[in-house]
This record gives C-alpha cells, sequence and structure tokens, in this order.
C-alpha cells in the first residue's frame, strides 16, 4: 500500500502566512502540521509517500527531503494549478501504478494516528473507505448522506447539508478510483472533485464504506483552526525544561523549553512550548501558546497563540493572545512621538487592538 499527501493548494484562507510560505508548513506545537501527517502514515506501516506540491514544491522539499529522517521514502509529484482533489489523485496515477493507497490532505490534523483504520482497509478490501466525523458546521465541509449506515450520497460544501457528518481529508481507495477520476468533469468552482468521483463510485455500485471516528480531527486552512490543532497537540506533552530558566521564574504545568532557550524573570503557565534560541523575559507566557525557534518576547504577555521563528514581541501594553505570528515580525513599542500605532502590515493581515 502507498500513500498520497497533498501539499499543493493555494491556502488563501491563511494568508498573509501563506503568501510567502506553504500552509502545510505552519507548525503546531513546533512541528509543521505535515510532519504530522507523514508520521501517522509511517506509522499505519506505509513507508512509499507520494506528495503532491504546487507553487510551495522548493520549500515543503527542502523541510521533508528524501523523507529518510521520518523512515520513509518520498517521491514530489508536481500539480502546476490546485484543479483540485481528485486532479491529485489523477496525476498521481504513474506514482500509484496498480496499488491501493491512503490519500491524506496535508492540512488536516488526526490526533489518534491512522493505523487501525488502514488495517481494516487492508483486511477488508473495499474499494474505498472514507472517514466521517461529526461537526457542528456541515456547509463548510464534504458531507455525506447516510441511509441504512451506508453512504449513498456525497456533497461538496452542501447550502443544505443532509447530514452533519463531515468528510475528514483520509481517504483510502483501490485502483477503480482512476476509472473514477477519469470519467468525472470540473464542478462549478472548476475543480475536480473528490466527492463527485466518491460519488461515481457508489453509482457504479462499488463498495465505498464508511468509518466514524471519534477522535479529535481539524481540518487546519483557517487561524482558529490552527490555533485548536496547537491546543490539542500541546495537551499530550510531558514537562521537559532543557533550556535555562532563571530562579525568579515560575514556572507551572507542562513546559517545554527546548535547548538554548532562556527564561528571565517570567511566568510560563503551560501547557507551551519555547522554541531553541528563544528569549523570554519579563514575560508571561501562558496556556496553548507554541514561540518557535530564535524569538524574543520582552515586557509582553502572550497567551493561546503561536509565534513562527525569529519574531519579537516587545513591551506591549496589551496581553496577545488568539493571534498567529508570522516568521521575522516585530511587534514592539516605539519611543517616538507622537505616540500612535504604526503598522507595516502584508496584504490580508487582520490587526485587532483592544476597544
Ligand atoms: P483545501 O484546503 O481545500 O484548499 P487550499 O489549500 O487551496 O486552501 P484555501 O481554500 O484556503 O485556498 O486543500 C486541502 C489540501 O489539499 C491542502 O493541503 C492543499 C491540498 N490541495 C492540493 O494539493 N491540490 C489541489 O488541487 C487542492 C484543491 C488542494
Amino acid at each position: 500500500m502507498k500513500a498520497l499527501i497533498l501539499s499543493g493548494g493555494k491556502g488563501t484562507r491563511l494568508r498573509p502566512i501563506t503568501h510567502t510560505s506553504a500552509k502545510q508548513l505552519v507548525p503546531v506545537a513546533n512541528k509543521p502540521i505535515l510532519f504530522f501527517a507523514i508520521e501517522a502514515i509511517r506509522d499505519a506501516g506505509i513507508r512509499d509517500i507520494g506528495i503532491i506540491v504546487g507553487d510551495t514544491a522548493a520549500e515543503i522539499e527542502a523541510a521533508v527531503g528524501d523523507g529518510s529522517a521520518f523512515g520513509v521514502k518520498t517521491t514530489y509529484i508536481r500539480q502546476d494549478e490546485p484543479l483540485g482533489l481528485a486532479h491529485a489523485v489523477k496525476i498521481a496515477e504513474d506514482f500509484l501504478r496498480g496499488d491501493t493507497f491512503v490519500m491524506y490532505l496535508g492540512d488536516n490534523f488526526i490526533k489518534d494516528g491512522i493505523g487501525p483504520l488502514v488495517h481494516e482497509f487492508q483486511a477488508e478490501r473495499p474499494n474505498s473507505q472514507i472517514l466521517l466525523a461529526r461537526v457542528p458546521n456541515p456547509s463548510s465541509f464534504g458531507v455525506a448522506e447516510i441511509v441504512g449506515g451506508k453512504v449513498v450520497g456525497l456533497e461538496e460544501k452542501p447550502a443544505q447539508p443532509k447530514s452533519d457528518y463531515a468528510l475528514v481529508g483520509v481517504y483510502m481507495f483501490d485502483p477503480t478510483i482512476f476509472e473514477a477520476v477519469n470519467a468525472i468533469r470540473p464542478s462549478p468552482r472548476g475543480e475536480l472533485e473528490i466527492t463527485d468521483a466518491i460519488q461515481w463510485l457508489i453509482d457504479q455500485g462499488k463498495d465505498v464504506r464508511s468509518h466514524v471516528i471519534k477522535g479529535w480531527w481539524k481540518d487546519t486552512g483557517k487561524l482558529e483552526d490552527m490555533l485548536e490543532a496547537n491546543r490539542v497537540a500541546l495537551l499530550s506533552f510531558d514537562r521537559h525544561v532543557a533550556g535555562s530558566v532563571d530562579p525568579t521564574s515560575r514556572v507551572i504545568g507542562e513546559v517545554v523549553v527546548e535547548e538554548g532557550a532562556t527564561v528571565v524573570n517570567s511566568e510560563l503557565r503551560g501547557p507551551l512550548i519555547i522554541g531553541a534560541g528563544t528569549e523570554i523575559r519579563d514575560s508571561y507566557v501562558g496556556p496553548f501558546t507554541s514561540v518557535s525557534r530564535g524569538c524574543a518576547i520582552i515586557g509582553s504577555e502572550i497567551e493561546f497563540s503561536i509565534v513562527l521563528e525569529n519574531s519579537r514581541i516587545e513591551h506591549l501594553g496589551h496581553r496577545v493572545e488568539g493571534s498567529l505570528i508570522g516568521r521575522n515580525a516585530r511587534l514592539v513599542q516605539g519611543e517616538t512621538r507622537p505616540r500612535a500605532f504604526r503598522f507595516m502590515v502584508g496584504d490580508n493581515s487582520e490587526i485587532q487592538v483592544p476597544g
């Protein structure tokens, strides 16, 4: 069995972060979301992974390499334009060459892995197995219509959903999926939809099974989903303080301070992670915060946030929360008059100030 990870796409909902980098490389608990997918596939016993890449191919290839760091073998498959999930399957036909495979969306986060689901598929050999999860807002997802425990229909982002069972971004297929992706036509939004391909399988009387997952799952396309995935990932952390924490600082709960990080006169209230080489001084870092490597948080307060590499937060008068701060960003208090907000903000950024 092989795996196909989809790591192309545009990532419009995570701009401006995705103007400069791939959304699948945004870290959750200081580890790119894509790495969790690779590890879940490896832990299910699959070693041969094709990765669909688009405009951010170079960055993804630099981060993942030949896969040996993860104990897998990677093959990159270039998708010139994000023409849909079923289009990605279509262009991977040579790589998948008659094998069964698991398709994993590179921005999805499934806390409990996929081992038992893959083994069930291998043992029972249906044409396809899809995963479903109950969600409060089905219209934002692919939605399954279920009759008598069987999936009879699938719709992509329906205005009037027929159930609250959303399609999770992990699918298992045998080679009949290639007949389906070659038979369907682009949807009104111009994409070859995987929901249409699976619907085709159902309509042809193929064996499409579904499995409702109970564990925690998130499609991390948006800011609040990234923060939520970060929160859940940090919940499984144990305390590990390898960096230096001075005696005037207080460390409470599951706190990870990586090697080379320094914490001076600050309060750290876990679960949280502070990356290598980061400096925390005269500050408060609260629960569900991941600060990447090479950052500085000075005289400030932050919680429930993700801060990417080499960013600085200095002497902000208000606590930062629910935020995703990109790489090399500076959020500092100015010294010049007049006292004013001074911004240099990227396209599609969002700033909220306290009222
Ligand atoms: P989406 O989140 O559906 O699409 P997107 O990445 O373009 O994001 P946005 O809606 O914010 O613009 O994609 C799910 C995953 O599949 C994601 O990891 C990107 C990947 N993908 C491809 O590799 N090729 C494609 O043609 C599409 C549509 C998505």
